[in-house]
C-alpha cells in the first residue's frame, strides 16, 4: 500500500510538470498519439507556457506525493468557457493524468481524477471533459468515473 497525498502544484514546479508532460507525450506514441518533438527549444517554450499556467486561476495542476516527497503522479486541468454559438457553460477540461509506471495500479490515478473533479465542482464547472486515444487502456478508468464517449476524432495520412 502506497501512502500519498494530493496537493496543488507550486508556482516553481514548472520543470517537473514539463518533464511529466514530456514522458506522457512519449508514452502516448504507442497508442497512436502524435510524435513528441525532440527539439529542446520547443520543450523550453512548453516550460514557459506551463510556468504561466501555474500562475493562472484558469488552470490547475495536482500532484500526488509520498511522505518522502516523491512526486508520483500529476493531473492537469483547465477551465474552458463555452460561449459564442453555444449556451454558456463552464467546462472543466481534464488535460491529462500521469502516474509514474512503478506506482500504477494502486489507486493514484483514481485519486488524482477524484481530486480534479472535486476542484472542477468547486470552481463551478458544469461538465468535465477529456480527450483520450482510442487505444489507451485508461479509457476504462475514465468510464469507471462515469465519462462517456461523445466525439470521435478521425485522422488520415496525406
Ligand atoms: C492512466 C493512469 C493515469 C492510471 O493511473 P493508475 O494510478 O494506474 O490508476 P488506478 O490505480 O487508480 O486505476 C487503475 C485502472 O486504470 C485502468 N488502466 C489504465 N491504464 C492501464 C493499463 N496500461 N493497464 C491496465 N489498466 C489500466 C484500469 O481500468 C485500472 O483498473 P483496475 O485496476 O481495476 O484494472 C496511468 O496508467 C498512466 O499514467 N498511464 C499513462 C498516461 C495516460 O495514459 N494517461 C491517461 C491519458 S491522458
Amino acid at each position: 500500500m502506497v501512502e500519498f497525498v494530493v496537493r496543488s502544484a507550486r508556482h516553481e514546479e514548472g520543470d517537473f510538470v514539463t518533464e511529466v508532460f514530456r514522458l506522457l507525450t512519449l508514452e502516448m506514441e504507442q497508442y497512436g498519439g502524435r510524435e513528441a518533438t525532440m527539439n529542446e527549444s520547443s520543450w523550453g517554450r512548453v516550460t514557459i507556457d506551463i510556468r504561466n499556467e501555474l500562475k493562472s486561476d484558469k488552470s490547475k495542476f495536482l500532484i500526488a506525493e509520498t511522505a518522502d516527497s516523491n512526486r508520483i503522479g500529476l493531473a492537469a486541468i483547465a477551465i474552458v468557457n463555452l460561449r459564442g454559438a453555444f449556451t454558456p457553460k463552464t467546462i472543466i477540461h481534464l488535460r491529462f493524468v500521469y502516474v509514474q509506471p512503478s506506482f500504477r495500479g494502486v489507486g493514484v490515478g483514481s485519486k488524482l481524477i477524484f481530486a480534479a473533479l472535486e476542484w472542477g465542482r468547486r470552481v463551478g464547472g458544469d461538465y468535465c471533459d477529456l480527450n483520450v486515444l482510442a487505444e489507451n487502456p485508461a479509457r476504462s478508468l475514465y468510464k469507471k468515473f462515469g465519462f462517456s464517449e461523445v466525439t470521435v476524432n478521425m485522422i488520415k495520412a496525406l
